[in-house]
């Protein structure tokens, strides 16, 4: 069928609205139609480097229209929520961890199928796709049945899409891996979408001390109205002296979604002893590394992907808590049309966005 996508011709050039062709779902597949999309900051770095000509975009909530042969569970009129795909089959999917799956790479950054094949074409030309099982930057995807979620079609479709990636990273690093019990500190390096949602998680868990720390105010303010305890604007304060005031004998937990050596080193260095320190942030630099002392006395440093979660057990828990009013992530979305893409882009570039949601109305 002919679909709508923002097509990324070459390597980090602009999104160009272009009609392509999707084949039919595979028989472990399924075709969703696309209510909305969120614009995380992985679609932009992997526009620099994913091979092209290439359909991104992985924070998708949308209707099914039609269901491969072998799908279970999933019939046409559901409401989905997107997220990565996994195998199935490894021994970490076994274990319950499809987030970590051996397979995670080749099936959700190689463009193309594990068979080799792409559901999208443009004149008869392959187009790369199934980016984290689905590329969403379109008006339908085909996706594997194991990346969706059903989820209660009373709920909005809108805000939904940012669950599968941004939201469910922050919460799901804080809710499913650290997990901190009641009363005990944490700070958040980079309050964006990702680290808004674990401050939420956080605040959630009945942690004392939700620390905030990010360059820009407007995020701290945000940060703050979402349940931050304490802001630290890094930029204009020494965040390593503030947070000693803050936590004397150092910090239960960390996390850092920013993705700089030097602030995940303030992290660690920052914990108390056997602290937890949950790395997040992708880029941009390539490597950390710790004076010996700053590990020696059990802290420790967890790779965390998003959010450790089972998507379909905790994205439906996420969105009843959003529902009730206590996963609170309306303030940090704008909405576009899907047509103001480049806009929509633009605006997250700046900072003036923290999480676009691109909608087909
Ligand atoms: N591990 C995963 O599974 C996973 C999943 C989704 C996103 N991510 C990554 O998480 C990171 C955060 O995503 P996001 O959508 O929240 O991005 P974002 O750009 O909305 O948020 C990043 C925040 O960090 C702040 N920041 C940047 N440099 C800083 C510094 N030196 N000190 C303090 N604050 C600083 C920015 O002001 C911004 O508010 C990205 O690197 C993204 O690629 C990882
Ligand atoms: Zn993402
Ligand atoms: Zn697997």
């Amino acid at each position: 069928m002919r679909i709508t996508a923002a097509l990324l011709e070459k390597s980090s050039q602009p999104f160009k609205l272009t009609d392509l062709e999707l084949s039919a779902p595979g028989p472990d597949e399924v075709r969703v139609r696309v209510a909305a999309v969120g614009i995380c900051g992985t679609d932009l770095e992997f526009a620099h480097f994913f091979p092209t000509p290439a359909v991104l975009g992985h924070e998708g909530s949308g209707v099914v229209e039609a269901v491969g042969g072998r799908v279970t569970g999933l019939e046409p009129g559901d409401h989905v929520a997107m997220s990565f795909t996994s195998c199935g089959t490894c021994r970490t999917c076994r274990h319950g961890a499809p987030a970590y799956c051996t397979s995670f790479d080749a099936l959700n950054f190689s463009g193309r199928r594990p068979d080799g094949t792409t559901a999208l074409s443009l004149g008869g030309q392959d187009v790369n796709g199934h980016f984290l099982g689905q590329s969403s930057f379109a008006s339908h995807v085909i996706a594997p049945a194991r990346a969706l979620t059903r989820i209660d079609p009373a709920l909005d479709l809108d805000p939904v899409g940012p669950f599968g990636c941004g939201f469910q990273t922050g919460a799901g690093g804080v809710l499913n891996v650290l997990k901190p019990p009641v009363g005990s500190s944490i700070a958040v390096f980079g309050a964006g979408a990702v680290g808004t949602a674990a401050i939420i998680a956080a605040s959630l868990s009945g942690c004392a001390s939700v620390v905030a720390v990010d360059l820009d105010d407007r995020r701290l303010a945000a940060a703050r109205a979402a349940g931050a305890t304490e802001t630290i604007n890094s930029g204009s304060t020494d965040a390593a002296a503030a947070l000693r005031d803050i936590a004397p004998g150092g910090l239960d937990f960390a996390i850092d979604t920013t993705g700089h050596e030097k602030v995940l080193r303030t992290a660690v260095e920052a914990l108390g002893p056997l602290g937890r320190a949950g790395v997040i942030g992708i880029g941009p630099s390539e490597s950390m590394s710790f004076e010996w002392r700053s590990v020696l006395n059990g802290r420790s440093i967890t790779g965390i992907i998003a959010g450790g979660s089972v998507p379909q057990t905790f994205l439906p828990q996420l969105l009843a808590l959003h529902a009730a009013g206590r996963f609170p992530v309306d303030p940090l979305i704008t909405y576009f049309p899907f047509d103001g893409i480049g806009e929509a882009i633009g605006a997250v570039r700046s900072g003036d966005v923290t999480k676009a949601v691109l909608t087909f109305g």
